[in-house]
């Protein structure tokens, strides 16, 4: 979703907004634009639809455009088509204000009409327009007083940042449901939507908190909260390498992130398991707590999920307790069953997608207690939640998630553990059996991956298939929904999950000649039944693309097309190994047909509109 930049200080402001646009060009953009304030010039605005690379070329790399205050934004389009007009920056009929937004002003039509009944004339079809045109209205010659006039009379979700050509000592952050942070300097401040826009400049900074202000000058940040007092933000230190969000010799970030699994997996894993336990000192979960739980809720969107669907076939083995799995985006409006002793269990990479975060409002003002999976460390999910696990994947760039995917599934191993030690509710020979299993996990994963040749000569012969199906049973179908969600997204190939024994229900009659079919059969227990579904789909002509593990490799091989092992584990971490072939045969896909593939059309990363 769109991206924020903001910049004051003492140098040129255009190259580092162009920068730090560039590091936010994967959350997904149609157009780009920067307002940067000179003193001869007053404020200049430049615009562009399409690729950043369109706004570099019209300013030279910033080099036409002066000034050492400004503000930039890449849009995804909500209101109004991408186009050079609906772009921001946008600016108040005078040009004084810019303002850059990302969110949505849900009350834009009603202060539209009203500052066009006073004779002001719009020109873009965005609900930003009307903060910048509002902030001119009630705009006085005080910055401050004229910014809260305006918040107070808009209604929604936003993180804006605001120059004015009167003040260029200052630079506006609000914040009200939509991530901003802001990034502390020698002499220069910066505002951004993450850490990764401010990152190359500064390692330190704040998160705002809903309905703060913060005051950017060159020399210090003032931040007001919704009452407007003044409120000491505490500076968090980032402590990952700007090579983290850097290519590092791959063709894409998604190459470089499903290469980068087992490590990501030891380093969310081994710190936490001591001795053959595992060890979360972030929470604390008595016996009485857990044995008394009466659900746990499960709660995300997309692949997190996926990674629900996982957790649910492996927590109720393993606690013997109700697990219910949902979209974010439907548990809200449901009428959810949830009481004081339900455990929700919140999983977002970003810990900013809106709809996850309402969900989690909604299940706390129930009773419920939020346990929340992040990978964004200070995102509003994870300071909201009332505990919280890390997984500790580094950022991720790539809009198709892989590594967070998998560090998150494997906190869920490590919660199931945990808990069920917690209760007793496992014999110690299992839970040895788990956590050893768990350790060779990512050895495992390396060889795997280290077989991407193969993969790729399967993505040669399918990637011009129209028409892709996934089966599976038990958390193999779980991660087929995965495997087909990463093939759809950047490869826009059509593609559907099915639990095999649900085929025969209806979505048979799709499988012809030459339909594609990938069945998973890695779990030992129900092999023989998905093999059955395999059965049905080969004798109505569908090839075969079968995935299962070594030991039930020749048994599969006889039927299917063609066959991939991955190696043995726990049934339960089955999943881990899984979905690496899948992500990598969607991104071999995805390049075959010359997708963008980092990018993908439409798609966002961080999904901050409902
Ligand atoms: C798919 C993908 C999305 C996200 C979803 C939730 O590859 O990345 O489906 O999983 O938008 O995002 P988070 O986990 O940030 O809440």
């Amino acid at each position: 979703m769109c991206g924020i930049v903001g910049f004051i200080g003492n140098e040129e402001a255009s190259p580092i907004l162009l920068d730090g646009l560039s590091r936010l060009e994967y959350r997904g953009y149609d157009s780009a634009g920067l307002a940067v304030y000179g003193q001869e010039q007053g404020v200049q605005v430049v615009k562009a639809k399409g690729r950043l690379k369109g706004l570099s070329d019209l300013t030279q790399g910033g080099a036409t455009v002066h000034g050492s205050l400004g503000v930039g934004h890449t849009r995804w389009a909500t209101h109004g088509a991408p186009s050079d007009i609906n772009s921001h920056p946008q600016v108040s009929e005078s040009g004084r204000f810019a303002v850059v937004h990302n969110g949505i002003i849900e009350n834009y039509v009603e202060i539209r009409e009203f500052l066009q009944s006073k004779g002001v004339t719009f020109v873009s079809q965005t609900d930003t327009e009307v903060v910048a045109q509002l902030l001119e209205y009630y705009y006085r010659g005080g910055l401050l007083d004229a910014v809260n006039k305006t918040l107070n009379r808009i209604r929604g979700a936003y993180a804006l940042g605001i120059i004015c050509a009167d003040h260029p000592d200052m630079l506006i952050a609000v914040r009200q449901d939509s991530p901003l942070i802001i990034g502390r300097g020698e002499c220069f401040h910066m505002l951004a939507s993450d850490v990764t826009a401010v990152i190359k400049y500064t390692r330190e900074v704040s998160y705002l908190d809903d309905g703060e202000i913060a005051i950017l000058t060159r020399d210090g940040v003032e931040v007001r909260d919704r009452y407007r007092q003044v409120v000491e933000k505490a500076v968090s230190h980032v402590d990952w390498e700007v090579s983290a969000a850097e290519k590092g010799g791959y063709e894409h970030f998604m190459a470089k992130e499903i290469m980068e699994q087992p490590e990501a997996f030891r380093k969310t894993v081994f710190p936490r398991i001591k001795d053959g336990h595992v060890l979360l000192d972030e929470l604390e979960f008595t016996p009485e707590y857990l044995k008394d739980m009466d659900k746990l809720y499960i709660i995300a969107c997309g692949s997190s999920y996926h990674v629900g669907m996982v957790a649910k076939y492996n927590l109720e083995k393993l606690l013997r307790k109700p697990v219910e799995v949902t979209l974010a985006s439907e548990f809200r409006y449901c009428d959810p069953i949830v009481s004081e002793r339900t455990l929700a269990l919140v999983i977002s990479q970003s810990g900013e997608t809106i709809d996850t975060l309402a969900a989690m409002r909604e299940a706390k003002r129930l009773g419920a207690r939020v346990l929340a999976i992040v990978n964004v460390v200070g995102s509003t999910i994870a300071r909201e939640a009332d505990d919280v696990l890390y997984t500790w994947a580094g950022p991720e760039i790539a809009v198709a998630t892989t590594k967070a995917y998998s560090t998150q599934l494997a906190l869920t191993y490590l919660i199931g553990l945990h808990f069920a030690e917690v209760m007793g509710a496992i014999s110690p020979e299992s839970y040895a059996r788990i956590v050893s299993e768990l350790l060779l996990l990512p050895t495992k994963m390396e060889s795997i991956l280290e077989q991407r040749d193969s993969i790729q000569y399967f993505a040669s012969l399918y990637f011009n298939h129209p028409s892709i199906f996934f089966i599976g049973r038990n958390v193999d179908y779980a991660v087929g929904l995965e495997g087909s969600l990463k093939l759809k997204e950047i490869s826009y190939i059509h593609s559907e999950a099915y639990a095999a024994g649900e085929l025969k229900h209806g979505t048979i009659s799709l499988i012809e000649p030459g339909t594609l079919v990938v069945a998973l059969g890695s779990y030992a227990p129900l092999f023989e039944k998905t093999m059955s579904n395999v059965v049905e789909v080969k004798s109505r002509g569908a090839d075969v693309l079968g995935l299962t593990t070594g030991t039930l490799y020749d048994a599969m091989v006889k039927t299917v097309d063609h066959a991939m092992a991955v190696p043995e584990t726990h049934p339960m971490l089955l999943p881990s190994l899984d979905v690496l072939p899948l992500q990598l045969f969607a991104y071999y896909v995805a390049l075959q047909r010359g997708c963008d593939i980092d990018k993908p059309r439409n798609l966002a990363k961080s999904v901050t509109v409902e």
